[in-house]
């Protein structure tokens, strides 16, 4: 897997926010546009994420958010209201100022993926950035299958559909979809229907990549996840973020926001929860 080993701190660019509404309980969609897309749209990766700069000053640290797409020169992020910083976001209106970073992280690879299948599994908040990798395999010929997985209210299900092949939807509560969790759906899809893909994508809790990552070593499919670490800084300063990954015969500490946030499942040393 490739990865830029030498890491800076890029650009802040500030954009107005061109649309925010609420997608379901506390999951917004906010739609930013400026001058500096020209050059994400040239950049970015799927599987990046920026850094949004709170107003308020007294949120020091900056608020990492997958991208989940560009379109329609918007740059689209949806993110959980989770604390001060995203609370201060979903207050965000039309018109107004939002001051971001240039797309940070190494994003997924997709030079395994020349041809072929693909298998994306997202869960929660980690679903948004598979829409823009959906749309990246798909312009590359690759058909895409996606699994997703909620606890109760579903989101981005329409725009996926819009791009894979197929896309299958577990919630935890039964209330939409499958019953249960995403692992649970992908195996019985196999049972029924067989499960072929020549590479598997995911974002989501760690849990549910855990338990991915123990089927794609018995069924001996290629996994990449992005780790949806809890972060600091976003910027490698703080080692809040720090995940113990195996790399030449030994385990190393890296930083998700800054050596990652994607790595190969089979690197990744997954601690019991
Ligand atoms: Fe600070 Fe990653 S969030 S090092």
């Amino acid at each position: 897997m490739c990865r830029d080993k030498e890491w800076v701190q890029k650009s802040l660019v500030t954009g107005r926010v061109a649309g925010q509404e609420r997608l379901t309980g506390d999951v917004y969609r906010i739609r930013i546009q400026g001058d500096f897309l020209e050059d994400f749209s040239r950049e970015v990766k799927p599987g990046q994420f920026v850094n949004v700069y709170m107003k308020d000053r007294s949120t020091l640290l900056p608020r990492p958010v997958s991208i989940c797409r560009i379109q329609s020169g918007q740059l689209e992020l949806v993110y959980r209201v989770v604390g001060k910083g995203t609370r201060e976001m979903a207050g965000y209106h039309r018109g107004d100022a939002i001051r971001l970073s240039s797309p940070l992280g190494n994003g997924f690879d997709l030079s395994c993926c020349q041809s072929g299948s693909a298998l994306l599994v997202g869960g929660g908040v980690g679903i948004p950035p598979l829409l823009q990798l959906a749309g990246e395999l798909n312009n590359r010929g690759i058909r895409s299958m996606a699994v997703l997985g909620f606890q109760r209210e579903p989101f981005l299900i329409q725009e996926m559909e819009k791009i894979c092949d197929k896309v299958l939807v577990a919630t935890e509560d039964g209330s939409f979809g499958f019953a249960g969790n995403v692992v649970q759906l992908i195996e019985k899809e196999g049972q029924e229907k067989g499960l072929a893909a020549d590479q598997v994508f995911s974002c989501g809790p760690k849990p549910m990549l855990k338990a991915l990552a123990d089927l794609c070593r018995e069924r001996e499919l290629p996994l990449q996840v992005s780790l949806e670490e809890r972060m600091g800084c976003g910027y490698g300063a703080c080692v809040g973020c720090a995940v113990d990954i195996k790399q030449d015969g030994k385990i190393q500490r890296k930083a998700v926001c800054k050596d990652g946030p994607v790595f190969l499942a089979e690197e990744v040393f997954w601690h019991a929860e």
